[in-house]
């Protein structure tokens, strides 16, 4: 039942504030603003030299943002790579070593591949999955669920912001045990994923100016996506959410990479999606977006009001999301990136729900 949606993708992007509260209140303890995970863990965080995250697609941008958490907040390496890379590249693995797995449907042939792999390494194995009774889930160690209920539309929405969530609680909890998050900033960080789902139904009232951008998205041949640090991975999800519903061509890419090959691409033809929340890397960004301008780019800012206030001029548009603890930012950054591409595919009028060539859970290797 897509309710007054007119698409399962929209009534999914809508329920986020819900999807996301209802899977942090398994996995947080509000009362004492604390991480309180139920699941028994076969390990200890502060033991483990190393993670390894493998998943596919959008699930994998997932893992790449949980890299900068674990790696900030945990102090804890992680290694994270596509699922269909890790398992024939067949990594050599410590024995003791947790391998964690993201999938929503918990039956992608690639990722099951590489947790049988690891399983048969000696690693922990841990999974991140929203269907409890997958595969995947089954021959996990220990299962963390995401409780974003079923996701219809094809384009994953709740069920990415579900596992941001889920691996951002399994961060704090990894940064308790390992010593480098303390009681306070334990809190700070709690608090602020409590504080999440408001700032994502604030961000959800930028649709109607989302609507009007997407109308110029629609007319692009080509559109790229950049962002620094964690906003990095928030740009190739942008990129591979417009792919996949809209079929116009987008990449994602580091911003930081720019001068060193894609800006040769800019012209006034290609919108360039800058996903950029003020934070300490905010300014490097700014200058690339300066590069962007200068060549005719038609610069697209996703940020919040500080980092509103800090641009002046040069940019075409600016969305205007909520300014939240720079730990949360990538999760609510999602929100404009889904809704640019789910307005640009209603634009150009092609089957949200069920994309050309896609399945909802890919069982072939
Ligand atoms: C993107 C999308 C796919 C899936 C990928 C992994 O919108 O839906 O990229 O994220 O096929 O699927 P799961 O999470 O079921 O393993």
């Amino acid at each position: 039942d897509k309710g007054n949606h007119r698409h399962f993708m929209a009534k999914e992007i809508y329920e986020q504030p819900e999807t996301i509260s209802h899977t942090l209140s398994h996995y947080v303890d509000m009362g004492n603003e604390a991480v309180a995970l139920r699941e028994a863990l076969p390990f200890d965080f502060a033991d483990l030299s190393r993670l390894t995250i493998s998943a596919c697609g959008t699930a994998s941008f997932a893992g790449a943002i949980a890299k900068y958490w674990f790696e900030r907040h945990a102090r804890l390496p992680v290694d994270v790579d596509v699922a269909s890379e890790f398992r024939y590249r067949e990594p050599p693995l410590e024995k003791g070593g947790l391998s964690l797995f993201i999938s929503q449907s918990g039956e992608t042939a690639d990722t099951l591949a590489a947790l049988r792999y690891c399983a048969g390494q000696g690693q922990y194995v841990a999974s991140i999955v929203n269907v409890a009774e997958s595969t995947i889930a089954r021959e996990s160690q220990v299962v963390f669920p995401t409780l974003c209920g079923p996701e219809i539309g094809v384009a994953s929405t709740k069920a990415l912001t579900a596992q941001l969530t889920a691996l951002a609680s399994l961060v704090i909890a990894a940064g308790v045990a390992r010593g480098t998050l303390d009681r306070t900033r334990e809190a700070e960080l709690v608090r602020a994923l409590v504080a999440l789902p408001s700032a994502v139904s604030a961000a959800l009232g930028t649709e109607s100016q989302i609507v009007e951008i997407s109308r110029r998205l629609s007319k692009a041949r080509d559109v790229l996506y950049l962002g620094r640090g964690p906003m990095f991975p928030v740009a190739m999800e942008g990129a591979l959410k417009l792919k996949e519903i809209s079929y116009i061509h987008a990449e994602g890419y580091a911003a930081g990479e720019l001068k060193h090959g894609p800006i040769a691409l800019v012209d006034e033809a290609m919108p360039v999606i800058v996903v950029a929340p003020s934070d300490e890397l905010m300014e490097k960004t700014l200058s690339n977006m300066q590069e962007v301008a200068a060549r005719g780019g038609q610069i697209i800012l996703i940020t919040d009001e500080d980092g509103a206030r800090a641009v002046g001029e040069g940019v075409a548009e600016t969305i205007v999301i909520p300014k939240v603890e720079s730990f949360v930012a990538p999760i609510l950054a999602m929100i404009p990136v889904q809704l640019l591409a789910y307005h640009t595919a209603v634009m150009m009028g092609t089957d949200v729900d069920q994309p050309r060539n896609l399945a909802k859970s890919v069982t072939v290797e």
